[in-house]
Parts: C-alpha cells; structure tokens; sequence
C-alpha cells in the first residue's frame, strides 16, 4: 500500500522545492520585469570562433573555449569527417565491452608523450574525470585539500569520496602548508587539487612551490589543466611550461579535450599503474560509454596541430597582453595576475549591470558571457572575455570601446528600468 505522508514535514514531490529553485525562479521574475532575460543558451549558428552567428547576426565571439581557434578550422573538420566514415559516430559502449579503437590509443599515448607521464586515459566527460577520480582516489579515512575556488567537478568529487575537504585562500600556499601541518598527520592519504590556469580570473598557482610542499607533506598533487592546455607556457605546453618545472613532479595531470582541443572529454595523464586502477576500477570510465572516436580524432589532430603551429600560441599571448593594455588604457577593472591570459575579465561589480551590459554588448556586435554571485565573490560579477589565436587586434579594440561605451551608460539605464539603488 502506497504510504501516505502528511503534515508540516512531508517531502513535497514539486519539483519547483527542489533546492535554489524557488529563488532562481524569483531572480528570473525580477529579470523579466525590468526587461533584463537570462543572456545564458543564446543559440549560436555555424561553426563558432573568433565570430559567431546569434539570432541571424554575425557578431564578435568572445564565448568560445576553444583558444587556439581550432574549432572553425577545415581540417580539423575533415579529419573529424574521416573518422565518421571509418568508424561511425558512436563508440558504442564501454571500452570494456565494446572495445576500444586504434584512434583512442592514440590520442592517449599523444597526451602522455605531452607530459612525460608513463599513460594516459580518456573519459567521455571533463566534469566527470575530475568527479569519478577524485571520487575514488580518496576516500572517508583521507583529506581532500583544494583551491578554494577550484572548478565544482573537483568539489564534487570530494563529495562522493567522503574524505575530509579543506580548501585554501586562492592561490595562497602559506595558507596550504598551515592546512598541511595542522592535518597531514591525521588522515590516510592526502590529495591536493590546483588549477593550472585559474577559469575565472585566469591567474596561474605557483608549481614549483606546490610540488615542494606535495613532496614535504607526502601528499599527491592533482593539476587541472582545462585551460592552461594551448594557453600558458612558450609553447603552449601548460603550467609546467609557464612555471618551468618538471611534468613528472606532478602525480596527475587531469585536463580536457573541450577547450583547446576542440573537442569534448577529460583526460588523467599519469603512472601506468594509476592508469591501470581508473581503467580497471574507477566508475565513470568502467560503466560509461567510450568517447566517440570522432572525438577521440578531432581532438588529436588539434593536439598534433597545438605542437607543430606554436604561432598560434604566441598570437594568443599577443592578443592576451593587448587585451589587458587596451582595457587599462580604457580604464575598464582587470584583474591583477602575474601575466596576461586567454581568460579575461572585465569586472563590473553587481550582477544586475553585467547582465545588462552583456546584453547591451549583443546587441552591438560582441558576444561575451557575464559570470555573477556565487560562481564569483559578491561584488565581483564580471564579463568573461575568452580570447582565441584567430581574434584580430581590431575585435579586441571594438569590444572594450563598446564595453567601456555601455558601461558609462549604465547608471541610467539601470535607473530607467526601476533597479533598486540607480
Ligand atoms: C577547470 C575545469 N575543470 C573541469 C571542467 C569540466 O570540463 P568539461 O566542460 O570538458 O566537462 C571545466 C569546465 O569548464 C573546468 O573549467
């Protein structure tokens, strides 16, 4: 008999209940009222790159990932076509089951040749990597010690573990090494997890300091390079590059293949024996589908492409410290970071003016998404312009003259549409 629950405590079964729903449901209702929709699944046309096609409109794409504007290039496409023709489109099923192709290998022997580790493995998603490996390589007698603003993947990862999470004031590693000595001593295994190249301010953590204090502490250190892969280094190369340290130093290097790579999936580059147990035991690769070997290919090709065209690094770079000079000169908030990189934000402060500007910009010619409270500090809301080798210093200039253009005429917009304190 079905059981019948009442009173003040029965679990609700509308899915409007369902945690932050009601008041993200509000934040949309105030939205509309002043006229200000979600900027977020504008539905692009085409293949987008450095332009991209919104609603009919060709604009200037700062959105993009994909950093070494890989994405819109032919022959990536036509390697990517071949691979259809040779082995279909879906992998379908898991390695285990289905059995690999050749082009997975590949890929996997090409990003462990990139760090020097002895194997690699490919996951079908970025988020999951960090989530199933960080799920089971610790567990409930362990410590977890991350970045503070380390990626959710990684959080979450934590979560599923069950070992006791610490994080760290960004990039602050006296703050690390007083968590360090304050709880090495008391858990099993200990994992720290940095980004290689921080996604929302785009600044870098200091390796060389991390792999001393990994070392000190015997713990493993886990980098994730989702947007350092194309980005930093002379040649792209990643963290180890920029900060001139050994890649072997580094127990894990986790990345994806959804940025640089022009693609989608994650990867762990690492021991063979590390390789061994994500294979053999770790539940999202065991109990998943293979990545497409569509994918698989594309994003091998725009690895081998990454090596052999480092122009295009070094464009980026240019872009990147053009950009920063530019917005200074415009008087636009950058963030403060030792060098200048692909991620770029503009700070606005409160989340209302940067969902309007990025509306606004829209509307004049420039896509460039806003990040607001929580993903940021209150206060701290931004517009995030990601830079790729194929912007041309000219789109730079025109989106920071628009941006700086609307900023100025913020206070009375935000005024005329009745937001509370303009
Ligand atoms: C630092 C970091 N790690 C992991 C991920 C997840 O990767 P994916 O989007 O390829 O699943 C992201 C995604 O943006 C990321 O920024």
């Amino acid at each position: 008999m079905e059981q019948q629950f009442e009173g003040a405590h029965a679990p609700s079964l509308n899915y409007g209940t369902l945690p932050g729903f009601a008041e993200l449901k509000y934040e949309r209702l105030i939205g509309d009222r002043i006229g200000l929709s979600s900027p977020y699944f504008r539905a692009h046309d085409g293949r987008p790159g450095s332009r991209t096609v919104i609603d009919g409109q060709e604009v200037i794409n700062f959105s993009s990932y994909d950093y070494l504007g890989l994405n819109a290039d032919d022959r990536l496409a036509d390697v990517a076509k071949a691979a259809i023709d040779r082995y279909g489109v879906s992998a379908t099923g898991s390695r285990h089951v289905a059995g690999e192709r050749e082009i997975h290998r590949e890929l996997e022997r090409n990003l462990a040749a990139h760090y020097a580790s002895e194997d690699c493995v490919v996951l079908v998603s970025g988020y999951a990597t960090n989530l199933g490996v960080i799920g089971q390589l610790v567990g409930p007698k362990d410590i977890l010690i991350c970045d503070q603003v380390i990626h959710n993947s990684a959080t979450m990862g934590g979560v599923l573990s069950g070992a006791a999470r610490r994080s760290f004031a960004h990039n602050d590693l006296d703050d690390l090494e007083r968590l360090l000595k304050a709880n090495r001593g008391k858990f099993g295994r200990a994992l720290i997890v940095v980004e290689g190249l921080y996604g929302m301010d785009g600044d870098v953590p200091d390796l060389k300091r991390l792999i001393e204090l990994k070392k000190r502490y015997s713990a493993w250190l886990m980098v994730d390079e989702a947007h350092a892969l194309g980005v930093i280094g002379a040649t792209g190369a990643g963290s180890f590059e920029h900060c001139g340290v050994d890649p072997r130093d580094v127990d894990i290097w986790m990345g994806t293949l959804s940025k640089t790579l022009a693609g989608c999936g994650g990867y762990i580059a690492t021991s063979a024996e590390l390789v061994d147990y994500i294979k053999s035991l770790v539940s999202v690769f065991v109990y998943s589908v293979a990545m497409p070997p569509v994918i698989a290919a594309a994003a091998n090709f725009a690895l081998q492409t990454m090596h052999k065209e480092p122009e295009r690094v070094t464009r980026l770079h240019s872009r990147a410290r053009f950009f920063d000079e530019r917005a200074r000169a415009k008087r636009l908030l950058t963030v403060a970071r030792e060098i200048p990189t692909a991620v770029s934000p503009i700070i606005i402060g409160d989340s209302i003016p940067a969902v309007a500007l990025s509306h606004a910009l829209l509307r004049r010619g420039v896509n460039v998404m806003p990040v607001l409270y929580p993903a940021v500090p209150a206060k701290a809301a931004r517009l995030r312009f990601f830079l790729n080798a194929t912007h041309g210093e000219d789109d730079i200039e025109k989106a920071l003259d628009v941006t700086a253009e609307e900023l100025t005429k913020m206070p009375e917009l935000l005024k005329s549409l009745g937001v509370p304190g303009y």
